[in-house]
């Protein structure tokens, strides 16, 4: 009687510390099961049924066009040789490679490059992968096109400290170079823009292989659902959701290149202080311009430290962070005198909150970039 007793109580007891948990975490696995459901249903569509991407993004993300350019071009072998031929520098220490490295898809691990008499530039250089898509060259853009932007590391004291003369007797007297000219321009004169012209046709073939995002996008578009399911975890998508919704990354950082191609000031211009770096204004000249630099491209950027046009920015946490607060915002020196001109961030920077898991899901969506 006893026993019995006993044993309905356990009974009754296992059974009630059983229905108690199922409900602890039924509600949870629901919901987290139903919204991850949501989210495959949502982007297993084609682009332009994906939800509603934050409001100033002029485009969405899209796969990357093929290379205009390969280097079973005669030019671009023949660029491929100047760009890693150090006597294009004043002392011969310094050639394009030298700062646009393989290794970094064409980039620099060194938070500002070194060139000739390891004398330091102040800008981080940027990653070339792609380059030729860019709408104008340069963390402010004073290049309008690649064949322009050349001259530029040629002739700037800090980098090459050349210039175009030296390097077109180089060529006529260099014999290296005698078949790689004739195979690209026959008997045209060897002059200053035919070796940029060559140059610009050798980075023409720095193309990124498609990454796990241009083939979900591609998979979405021909309607095949299961080649896309195999390209993303749901972590990524998660991530690739608050890229293009909360987080409101895709306002600026949209389209192949991941770049707007745009100028935005995110408050990093050090006014006043040494790294001071007005960007875009230093250019323009134009008062709206102060602090503004334009928006680099996303592609490779887990691989792409140290990040910003100084470099100053290791940690993509720290990134992360900064864009939840909307964007830095110094606060204008009090012994400025009020007529005088103050950046201003971008008021497409407005402050979100993300939870320790969304940040996370943000990412590893950026890794697979
Ligand atoms: C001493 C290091 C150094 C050398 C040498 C160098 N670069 Fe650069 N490169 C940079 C830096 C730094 C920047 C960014 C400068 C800026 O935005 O003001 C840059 C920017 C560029 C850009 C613009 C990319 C973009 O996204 O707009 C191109 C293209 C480029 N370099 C090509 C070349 C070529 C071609 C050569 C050789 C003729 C060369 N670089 C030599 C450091 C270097
Ligand atoms: C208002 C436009 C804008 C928005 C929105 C924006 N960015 Fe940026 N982003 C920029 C600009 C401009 C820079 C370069 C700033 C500089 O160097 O001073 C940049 C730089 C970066 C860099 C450094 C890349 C490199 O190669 O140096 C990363 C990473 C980045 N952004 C990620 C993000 C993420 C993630 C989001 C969303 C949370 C985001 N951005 C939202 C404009 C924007």
């Amino acid at each position: 009687m006893y026993k019995n007793a006993l044993r309905l109580g356990v009974m009754i007891l296992s059974l009630f510390l059983t229905m108690q948990s199922v409900a602890a975490a039924n509600p949870v696995n629901c919901s987290v099961k139903s919204k991850n459901q949501w989210l495959w249903n949502a982007y297993l569509q084609p682009t332009p049924n994906w939800p509603e991407r934050a409001e100033h993004a002029k485009e969405d993300l899209q796969p990357l066009p093929a290379a205009k350019s390969s280097l079973e071009n005669p030019k671009a072998k023949l660029g491929k040789k100047l760009f890693h031929d150090p006597n294009l520098s004043a002392d011969g220490s310094v050639s394009c490679a030298s700062c646009h490295k393989a290794s970094q898809h064409r980039g620099d691990e060194r938070t500002v490059s070194e060139g000739v008499g390891r004398a330091k530039g102040r800008r981080n250089a940027p990653m070339l992968m792609n380059v030729d898509l860019w709408q104008s060259f340069f963390w402010d853009g004073r290049a309008a096109t690649l064949q322009e932007q050349a001259l530029g590391p040629l002739t700037d004291p800090v980098e090459m400290a050349h210039t175009p003369e030296k390097v077109v007797s180089y060529l006529k007297q260099n014999e290296d170079y005698a078949s790689l000219w004739q195979q690209a321009y026959s008997d045209a004169p060897k002059t200053w823009s035919n070796v940029a012209d060559a140059l610009t046709i050798y980075q023409q073939t720095f193309r990124s292989p498609a990454n796990p995002l241009d083939k979900f996008i591609k998979a979405v578009e021909s309607g095949d659902k299961k080649a896309a399911k195999e390209q993303l975890n749901t972590q990524q998508l998660h991530g690739l959701h608050l890229y293009r919704t909360k987080a409101g990354c895709i306002n600026c950082h949209n389209g192949a290149l991941l770049s707007d191609n745009k100028f935005h000031n995110t408050g990093l211009h050090y006014f006043g202080r040494r790294f001071e770096d007005l960007g875009r204004y230093e250019v323009t000249g134009n008062v709206d311009d102060m602090g503004r630099f334009r928006t680099p491209s996303l592609r490779h950027v887990m691989e792409t430290k140290p990040w910003m046009h100084n470099g100053l920015f290791t940690q993509m946490e720290g990134i992360i962070r900064m864009y939840e607060h909307g964007g830095a915002r110094p606060k204008r020196p009090k012994s400025l005198a009020p007529e005088k001109a103050y950046p201003v961030t971008s008021n497409l920077l407005t402050p979100f909150e993300l939870s320790d898991e969304e940040r996370e899901a943000l990412m590893e969506f950026l890794e697979v970039l």
